[in-house]
């Protein structure tokens, strides 16, 4: 008999219609069946015709074996009243042929169906994936910085492949076992009596109660491997994103220990799962053996009395051993269906979740005649208990560039976050021209502010491509010309790929500074009416820093520019400048005056020129260092 040998898919039951099920579905069911593709529709019901005539030929092939070992047996009984009609000698052959066609039927228009289906399915996946990943991009910073990468991306993954399993599994598998059901109880009562069906029915009703008992408790184990298998592999991205970091401090073993540490919980998780399996797989083919052995005593008695025929006994146990397939599955089913109502829940959740910034209805564009940016008392803080800014009010003249300087975690590039509007103020308003920036829309906003932030993070494509990023539709000379204003042609001619140089992921193949003067580039390419460079030649040595100033100089002429500086010597040229501490402007003025007053800037001024030596030398050997670490591909670049 055939349950031990047949496909050892794991198994569960079917206690299927779950809320979760029916409501998922019901979200899904648009995606599924969308609104003016025709085509899909038409191989929906397609397919769904090629089911049941497929359930139809696997009902038939039963019989065709029921009635060729009748006339087998009525060929070859010696006993029967001597002329055997001549017709009946072939008969066998024919029934034979007609199971052998039957099974064929059946096969093919399976097959056809599920390659019906595949694109109904895998199209659905399509627009719920892009769906999501579109609003992934709508959520804001602080959801990204709480998130890990890898983790969202599993999402995405994750629910991909839960929309597509969900519909296959559903359409293609579940449906049609369920009319598979119901015929096979309906023929074995119609074709023997009740008491056949209502063997087959307790067996039935044991075997998926079985199953989804003994799933239910593999389920958790499971998750318990997922869950150690996604800390796995978070750990081991996060650990090789910082390739770099691990060798400056010689952190290998420590890092191996921690991903070993999460293996370790996966090896025993998943090691769970498969016993867990042996004996899901042992106690259904039990059941399922019991169940068949007693319809199959049932058949003997009935023929011995006489009132069916051998065939009928070849009848039952073929019927039997093919259901006995679906069946199998069903364990599978069972769990595959709640994962993927997870998974895809999981995903929705996402979808579900209102972005922290989002457009006012009706919000206008932003319009920037002039380019006045006001700070007015802005008041915020990350998390409540720890305010960052404290009332802070300043205004950069259209045209004009404010330089805001101060302590590292003084709440400088916090500024330039709420000006972006990744961030809200709790309180104050920040007005570009006079409109809040809260109440236009957030792409008008972003259009019209060119950032060169901190830490600049590449895509891992070319040089050309990373600059181009600054504006889509930049012709060749335009992209040259940024880069010839930032200071990184020479560079890049120097490379033998040019342009087209691949940057590595993150654009780790870059140094700092040449990474910095590809974010110039591109903000220069986009050519914005507002201005931030939060510490943008911070990365680059005195040298090159000098070079790029001057560029940086030319750039902001003209355009209403906040420069963020952690060094004073950039800023001496602001029209005005801030001194932040402690989320307060304490003190403002131009660099002059400042020096004049003797205050905190004064202090801070002494204070670097006399480290600024020091770090001179320092910078020198870092970038020594980083090119001697980098291929040999490329001749010595300035800084
Ligand atoms: N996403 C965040 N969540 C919580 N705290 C943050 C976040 N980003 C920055 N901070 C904290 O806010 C303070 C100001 O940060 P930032 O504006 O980046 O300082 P800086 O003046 O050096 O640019 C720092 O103490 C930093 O730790
Ligand atoms: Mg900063």
């Amino acid at each position: 008999m055939a349950t031990a040998s047949e496909p050892a898919a794991p198994s569960a039951s079917a206690p299927l219609e779950r809320p979760g099920l029916l409501a998922t579905y019901r979200r899904l069911w648009p995606h599924l069946w969308p609104h003016g593709r025709g085509d899909l529709q038409r191989r929906i019901f397609l397919a769904f015709g090629l089911l049941m005539l497929a359930k139809a030929a696997t009902m038939v092939m039963p019989f065709t074996f029921k009635w060729a070992t009748d006339a087998l047996v009525a060929a070859t009984d010696k006993s029967a009243p001597a002329a055997v009609p001549a017709g009946l000698i072939s008969a066998p052959f024919v029934l034979i042929g007609l199971y052998g066609l039957s099974r064929v039927a059946m096969a093919a228009m399976t097959q056809v169906r599920d390659g019906l289906f595949a694109k109904v399915a895998m199209h659905a996946v399509r627009r719920l994936a892009l769906l999501t990943f579109e609003h992934m991009h709508r959520l804001s910073l602080r959801f990204h910085l709480e998130r890990k990468t890898g983790g969202l991306t599993r999402v995405l993954e994750r629910g991909r492949n839960g929309i597509e399993e969900l519909s296959r599994l559903m359409v293609l598998t579940l449906v049609p076992t369920i009319v598979e059901l119901a015929l096979v109880l309906g023929i074995l009562a119609w074709e023997f009596d009740w008491l056949y069906s209502a063997v087959v029915a307790t067996m039935i009703a044991a075997y998926l109660g079985f199953t989804w008992k003994a799933t239910e408790w593999r389920i958790g184990i499971r998750r318990r491997m997922n869950n150690s298998d996604t800390d796995a592999t978070t750990k081991a991205v996060d650990s090789l994103l910082n390739y770099e970091t691990v060798k400056y401090f010689g952190a290998e073993g420590r890092e191996t220990a921690r991903y070993d540490a999460s293996m370790a919980t996966y090896e025993k998780a998943s090691t769970q799962t498969y016993v867990s399996l042996a004996v899901l797989n042992a106690g259904q083919a039990v059941i399922f053996t019991l169940g068949m052995t007693a319809v199959m005593a049932l058949a003997a008695r009935d023929i011995m009395a006489g009132r069916t025929t051998i065939g009928g006994f070849v009848l039952v146990n073929t019927m039997l051993v093919q259901l006995s397939m679906p069946l199998n599955f069903m364990g599978m089913i069972y769990r595959e269906i709640k994962q993927a109502l997870v998974d895809i829940d999981d995903m929705f959740r996402i979808i579900d979740r209102n972005p922290e910034i989002a457009d006012r209805p009706g919000a206008p564009a932003l319009a920037v005649p002039a380019g006045t940016v006001r700070f007015e008392d802005v008041r915020f803080a990350y998390i409540p208990e720890r305010p960052i800014l404290r009332g802070v009010s300043f205004e950069v003249p259209a045209g004009r560039t404010v330089a805001i300087v101060g302590p590292s975690g003084a709440g400088k590039s916090t500024l330039s976050r709420l000006l972006f509007r990744f961030y809200e103020p709790q309180s104050g308003r920040i007005t570009i021209d006079g409109q809040d920036i809260a109440n236009v829309r957030q792409d008008s906003l972003r259009a019209a502010i060119g950032m060169v932030p901190q830490d600049t993070v590449l895509f891992n494509d070319t040089i050309g491509y990373n600059i181009r990023y600054g504006r889509w539709d930049a012709t060749e000379a335009e992209v040259r010309e940024a880069a010839r204003l930032a200071q990184i042609d020479r560079f890049i001619e120097s490379l033998p790929e040019g342009y087209e140089t691949p940057v590595g992921e993150r654009g780790l193949k870059l140094s700092g500074g040449e990474k910095q003067r590809v974010a110039i580039a591109r903000t220069i390419l986009k050519s914005p009416p507002i201005l931030v460079l939060d510490e943008a030649t911070s990365a680059l040595d005195s040298f090159t820093e000098r070079e790029i100033q001057a560029a940086l100089d030319r750039v902001s002429q003209g355009r209403t520019t906040l420069v963020i500086a952690h060094r004073l010597s950039t800023v001496v040229n602001a029209d005005e400048i801030l001194v932040l501490d402690h989320g307060r402007v304490v003190e403002r003025g131009d660099h002059a005056s400042l020096l004049a007053r003797g205050g905190v800037y004064a202090a801070l001024w002494d204070r670097q020129r006399q480290a600024d030596a020091a770090r001179e030398a320092l910078k020198r050997a870092e970038d020594e260092r980083a090119l001697g670490a980098r291929s040999a591909m490329e001749p010595q670049p300035v800084g």
